[in-house]
């Protein structure tokens, strides 16, 4: 705009950094007709909380978690493993006749202390009817075998039902190696898992990715809000591997 009225472009950058941001926002807003961004404490650099809301509620991501798993509980019945402790097994397993647990990390005290991607050996082929992984597959250092241990040991038209971060702070906690989008989720399954009945989907939105990213917990927005769904904005990808029979 104020190029147009004659003025140089090394002035209005010198204009710019003059009045700063947020007059610049302001005016550019009024004149060009966007609208106009009101971050109140939103603008800053340090997120609400440093646990993923933990200490607000529930973390964002597990709004999709839950409603994946609740829509799908039929799945998880039988002989189920789950990684780290069987809390979702528990949550939401239905005529469960085993619950065991995998981790590297003793400190869970699971079923298996093992490394996923060498669990041969531990593991029995066809062992299990579902196997859970919530939130766990960038967490394989060695992601193509573990894929491979994890379709190994679930039976013929068993099911692997798992989900992974997009839009959300790392967990520092424990090293995440791979942040895939939904579609490099597919291609990658779609190869690992040859034959198997794939359903990779996203879900959420800005404000959800925006919410999960400050820290902020999903009891903080409303249901509508987190329902939107918006495939640019992938807060957390949700799997479902059919092995066939
Ligand atoms: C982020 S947690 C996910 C599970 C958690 N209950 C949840 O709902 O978010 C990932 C778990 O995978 C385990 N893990 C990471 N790499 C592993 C491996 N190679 N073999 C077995 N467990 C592994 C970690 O120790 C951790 O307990």
């Amino acid at each position: 705009m104020m190029a147009d009225a004659g003025v140089g472009p090394g002035l209005i950058a010198r204009l710019k950094r003059a009045v700063g941001p947020r007059v610049t926002t302001k005016v550019r807003c009024l004149v060009r007709g966007y609208g106009l961004p009101r971050w109140g404490n939103l603008r800053r650099t340090r997120p609400f909380s440093t646990q993923y809301g933990f200490e607000r509620g529930t973390p964002i991501d597990r709004y999709y978690l839950h409603q994946f798993f609740e829509l799908h509980r039929h799945l998880i019945t039988g002989r189920v493993l789950e990684v780290q402790t069987s809390a979702y097994t528990k949550l939401f397993g239905r005529d469960v006749t085993q619950a065991d647990t995998f981790d590297i990390v003793p400190e869970f005290d699971p079923t298996y202390v093992c490394d996923f991607a060498h669990c041969e050996g531990i593991l029995p082929d066809e062992a299990y009817d579902c196997v859970l992984l919530p939130n766990t597959l960038p967490c394989f250092r060695e992601l193509d075998r573990s894929l491979a241990q994890a379709f190994r040991i679930v039976r013929p038209g068993g099911a692997i039902l798992a989900s992974t971060g997009g839009l959300l702070p790392l967990t520092r906690d424990v090293p995440e190696y791979w942040r895939l989008t939904p579609d490099g989720w597919r291609e990658l399954l779609a190869s690992a898992w040859r034959g198997a009945e794939l359903t990779v989907a996203e879900h959420g939105n800005c404000l959800a990715a925006v919410g999960a990213q400050m820290g902020l917990a999903l009891e903080e927005l409303t249901d509508a809000e987190l329902d939107v769904h918006d495939p640019r904005y992938p807060v957390l990808t949700t799997i479902i591997c059919r092995k066939p029979c």
